[in-house]
């Protein structure tokens, strides 16, 4: 089915100076906005940035269904928009509605409203090195009516903000070992809302012990790396680049799978695996260099300089020689069209 997509365009132009601005504070100018009623999806427009009118029974305010996406956008070394990965954030985000019992919005429907969006507030994408257009792909369960119950009308929506360097320093790190982020069998895998709300109090408290973020362990024994925050572990140790496995019960990452198959693609040996405290610990050490990072769309890579477990930090290694920065590099030469896109992970507008 094609889907028609009107366009109301602000009548003046207002691009702001945004270098200033904290990460997700200013949106572009305009948004993608469609419902989903009786069984299909209509009224599908780009409009000026609008406020959204919700009933205070939506279904969404009270039990959490909702559902998004964090891509970017970047503006390629010869002035082409680029969004990365758009066809691996479109798949995942089936997958997290498929498991919030969500109606999946069309893929030329997702395809050709972010390709509108992003042609139409093109000249918000900072052009810096560290520069991109964050793009906010949702969905809201908007059917009002209290009671527990899967929702018949919902709301897809898109919003965009430019963004810059996420972390300025590398982070020190909470392990958490007494609360969870996601146990197997739940919603780890899914990027809904209730994963990040779940995780405010935990965080919060690592913060006032000093720490910038948490790396969550398994909900069993709390033996083993899950992920951090917003953003998937990973460790360079001994040559080899390690990453836990998807699980189930963490996020598949793009950026994690866009590291990995960058590092297979410079012969760098890759494990996804189990990895465990004991042995990050054992590593730290026996005097080896352990590169910890995260790995994330916002972020795109934050070193960790040190991790604390139940009191006692370890140091990893942060030197500018490190193989992070070598990931981080190369990804960036794709994402800016400097090096050839053999992938196609590139979306050229
Ligand atoms: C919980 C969680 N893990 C990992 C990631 C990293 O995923 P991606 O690289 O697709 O942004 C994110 C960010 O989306 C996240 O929210």
């Amino acid at each position: 089915m094609e889907y028609s997509i009107s366009i109301t365009r602000r009548e003046e132009r207002a691009v702001t100076d945004t270098k200033t601005v904290p990460f997700g504070k200013v949106p572009t100018e305009h948004m993608f906005i469609a419902e989903y009623k009786n069984g299909t999806w209509s009224g599908a427009r780009i409009a000026p940035f609008h406020d959204i009118v919700l009933s205070p029974l939506a279904l969404c305010l009270h039990y959490g269904q909702t559902v998004f996406e964090g891509m970017k956008a970047f503006v390629t070394d010869d002035g082409k928009i680029n969004i990365f990965r758009l066809d691996k954030h479109y798949d995942r985000f089936c997958k997290s509605l498929d498991r919030m019992c969500m109606p999946r919005v069309p893929e030329n429907l997702f395809r050709e409203a972010m390709h509108q969006l992003v042609s139409l507030d093109g000249d918000w994408i900072p052009t810096e090195e560290d520069g991109s257009l964050y793009i906010r792909p949702f969905m809201i369960a908007s059917e009002g009516r209290i009671g527990v119950k899967v929702a018949d009308e919902y709301m897809f929506m898109i919003v965009c903000s430019p963004a810059y360097q996420y972390y300025a320093n590398p982070l020190k790190v909470k392990v958490e070992t007494h609360f969870v982020r996601a146990a197997e069998g739940g919603t780890g895998a899914a990027k809904c809302g209730g994963n990040y709300g779940g995780a405010y109090f935990p965080t919060q408290l690592a913060r006032e012990e000093g720490f910038d973020q948490i790396l969550w362990t398994d909900a069993k024994n709390h033996e083993f790396i899950e992920e951090s925050g917003t953003m998937n572990a990973m460790f360079y140790i001994d040559d080899t680049l390690i990453t836990p496995a998807l699980s189930g019960t963490i996020l598949d990452g793009v950026t994690r799978d866009s590291l990995v198959g960058i590092a297979k693609d410079k012969g760098i040996k890759v494990e996804e695996r189990a990895i465990s405290l004991k042995e990050l610990v054992a590593a730290c050490e026996s005097g080896k260099k352990v590169e910890a990072f995260g790995a994330g769309t916002a972020a795109v890579i934050a070193p960790i300089e040190s991790f604390n477990i139940e009191g006692k930090s370890y140091n990893c290694y942060t030197g500018k020689d490190a193989m992070m920065y070598k990931l981080k590099d190369w990804l960036t030469e794709i994402r800016k069209g400097i090096v050839e896109d053999t992938h196609k992970w590139n979306y050229i507008l």
